[in-house]
């Protein structure tokens, strides 16, 4: 085993957070966006105002307006037109101006000059995407498998950190007995060798990895409790910050997808949406709410731990095996980085391979 000493830069724990662009982001479920509604968010340090016309079509324009840079989710939304709260200025969902009261009809500059800047945006499987980029092409929009009739749930929390430290946080693999400690999910005793094969993800899905499909951990109880039986799992990451969970019995499913969306440089929204068949599994939202959230505050208290101690610059250790998915995430982020600059497809370096722990 290599000293601390000997460990080139990139073992180390990189805390640099850089915003990957050229991504499609989450930034809110679709129940939470009524007709006819707006709203603001920071996404990557941009202000984006996302909003539903009246036909029921979610669009993303700049917030700011292109006159005085008010932020146009202050102002009033018909179900067609964005009007701005300061001046009046009149926008169209595609960010088309269309009526500037102040001028004259000889002054420059006319409605028709003038647009907001527009995003991409994607609905689908209830939840709303923004896409940050300006590529032509853009990669699929994170899915998770279909599973039929099915309840839904999203709870989301902002970390006081960069993306990078809440995505390594929660993708961790030794943290579970430690943060979760608990009766019903895990507790130190449990803690046990494992060993799972990993993938890199196909092309089609992004630039990634998954955990094959294996039999669930003896230490998941709350799955065998949940799900009636010993699901098997599959997990997929991709990134920027998309882990899509899969668990199954021969009866019943259960989804769950978690997603980092950095606010800016220093905040980040983890959303986390379940999706599950259970008959009467409606009854257990409240349940499963409170444990969902409380689970994520306990990832969210780690994390912020972390990075109180990283404030002081201290020399850190990756180890073998538990850290390989954090080596990754470092590295296909570098990848997709390096890409966006050669202007080039970035090329997955990930092989097939088994890693083990105990957790
Ligand atoms: S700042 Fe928006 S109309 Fe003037
Ligand atoms: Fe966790």
């Amino acid at each position: 085993m290599d000293s601390v000493a000997h460990l080139p830069a990139n073992e180390q724990l990189d805390a640099s957070g850089v915003m990957l662009r050229e991504a499609w982001y989450y930034a809110l479920p679709s129940q939470a966006l009524a007709r006819g509604a707006m709203t603001h968010k920071a996404m990557l340090g941009e202000p984006i105002l996302i909003g539903r016309d009246s036909a029921g079509a979610v669009f993303a324009l700049c917030d700011t307006c292109p006159h005085r840079g008010t932020l146009l989710s202050r102002g009033t939304f018909n179900g067609r037109e964005v009007q701005c709260a300061y001046h009046g200025w009149r926008f169209a969902t595609d960010g088309q101006c269309t009526a500037i009261p102040s001028q004259t009809a000889d002054q420059k500059p006319q409605a028709a000059d003038i647009h907001a800047k527009r995003y991409r945006v994607a609905e689908s499987q209830g939840n709303i995407w923004v896409y940050i980029g300006a590529a032509k092409t853009l990669p699929p929009i994170p899915q998770v498998p279909a599973i039929g009739d099915r309840q839904q749930l999203h709870v989301a929390m902002t970390f006081d950190c960069n993306i990078d430290l809440a995505a390594i946080g929660l993708m961790d693999p030794a943290h579970g007995a430690f943060v979760h400690r608990s009766k019903l999910w895990r507790s130190e005793d449990s803690i046990h060798e494992k060993r799972k094969s990993f993938s890199p993800l196909p092309e089609s899905e992004g630039l990634g990895w998954r955990m094959d499909r294996h039999v669930a951990s003896s230490n998941s109880r709350a799955y065998r409790i949940f799900l009636g039986g010993a699901p098997e799992t599959e997990i997929s990451y991709r990134i920027p910050s998309v882990r899509i969970e899969h668990a199954h019995t021969a009866k019943y499913d259960y989804c769950g997808l978690t997603a980092c969306t950095p606010v800016d440089a220093t905040h980040t929204e983890v959303h986390h949406v379940m999706y599950w068949n259970v008959p009467l599994g409606g009854l257990l939202r409240p349940i499963v709410r409170a444990f969902a959230r409380r689970f994520l505050d306990q990832d969210r208290r780690a994390v912020m731990a972390m990075v109180e101690g990283l404030a002081f610059n201290p020399t850190t250790i990756l180890v073998q095996d538990a850290d390989t998915q954090t080596r990754w995430y470092y590295r296909l982020k570098r990848e997709a980085l390096a890409a966006q600059m050669e202007n080039r497809s970035p090329r997955n370096p990930l092989q097939r391979v088994t890693l083990s722990w105990r957790s």
